[in-house]
């Protein structure tokens, strides 16, 4: 039986289809106050896969409403969109590292035997957190799939920075294509530039690759880099489309030519399902 959290009821819904399982009815509302009710009303089954992002506080507090209805019970649990991931050190004195924190009350819910599984966590050691078994899906080679469908003109795959490059790579291998990440230099205390490390984009269709977009302001930079280095269209790839605020008009105004994400969140750019690949992995 599938799960669907608040923020995953159509990727639930998808991941029940591709698994021929019952999706489980919930009700996900407020108290008068505003605290989050949460209910399973579907007779448990046996065999249960709750699967909820948590790109905000109150999804946290939902997935824990439904690990305590869970509790004592072996589950597979998929985060699709692991929040606070990016907070996994400590910046200031005094900081936590919420990354951990999350890892450890999530923990505590559940019984032995039982798995987790993110897709594409903002840094894998996140995971070392859980006492139970963890993975880390891939959807990078699903929007591979989806960028060879979309006959671009000589395409290359960028990365905003060193660290999302294995993403890049990743994709570009499995289209037989190049790929590379913007480099930054600094002329001075100042200055400072950022162009692809070896490959001129120049008159080439780019496809900038990275594992989420929240602002926009790491991409919009990005594209406008690119588009000042000559490229001839410039598409955007992320798994986690978080867009907060004004972060499609940053995008649209940088001259994005379209974006493409998965459903780990669903939102209208959320076209590349990674349903199946949840599914691959928690098959009994
Ligand atoms: C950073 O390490 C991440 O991979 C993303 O590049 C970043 O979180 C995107 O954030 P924003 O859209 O706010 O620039």
């Amino acid at each position: 039986m599938i799960i669907g959290g608040p923020s995953s009821q159509l990727l639930g819904g998808r991941v029940a289809k591709v698994l021929n399982e019952d999706l489980a009815l919930c009700e996900y509302s407020s108290f008068p106050d505003g605290e989050a009710y949460t209910q399973v009303c579907s007779y448990l089954d046996d065999e249960i896969v709750v699967i909820h992002s948590t790109p905000s506080d109150r999804d946290i507090i939902q997935l824990l409403q439904l690990l305590d209805v869970l509790r004592g019970r072996r589950i597979d649990l998929v985060i699709p969109y692991f929040g606070y991931a990016r907070q996994d050190k400590q910046f200031k004195p005094g900081e936590p590292l919420s990354a951990r924190a999350m890892a450890v009350a999530i923990d505590a819910f559940l019984a032995e035997g039982s798995r987790i599984y993110t897709v594409n966590i903002h840094d894998r050691s996140v995971l070392k957190n859980f006492s139970h078994e963890a993975e880390d899906l891939d959807a990078a080679p699903l929007l591979a799939d989806e960028v060879g469908r979309m006959g671009l003109d000589d395409p290359v795959i960028i990365s905003p920075d060193e660290g999302a490059v294995r993403m890049a790579k990743v994709a570009a291998t499995r289209l037989g294509i190049d790929y590379d990440y913007l480099e930054k230099t600094r002329h001075s205390g100042t200055e400072v530039s950022m162009a692809p490390k070896e490959i001129d984009a120049r008159g080439r269709d780019v496809v900038i690759l990275d594992d989420m977009i929240a602002t926009g302001g790491t991409m919009a930079q990005a594209i406008s880099i690119l588009k000042s280095n000559g490229a001839k269209r410039v598409y955007l790839g992320s798994v986690h489309p978080v867009l907060t605020g004004n972060a499609v008009l940053k995008l649209c105004r940088a001259g994005v030519e379209s974006i493409i994400t998965t459903d780990t969140l669903e939102k209208a750019v959320s076209t590349v399902s990674v349903a199946r690949l949840i599914a691959e992995a928690v098959r009994p």
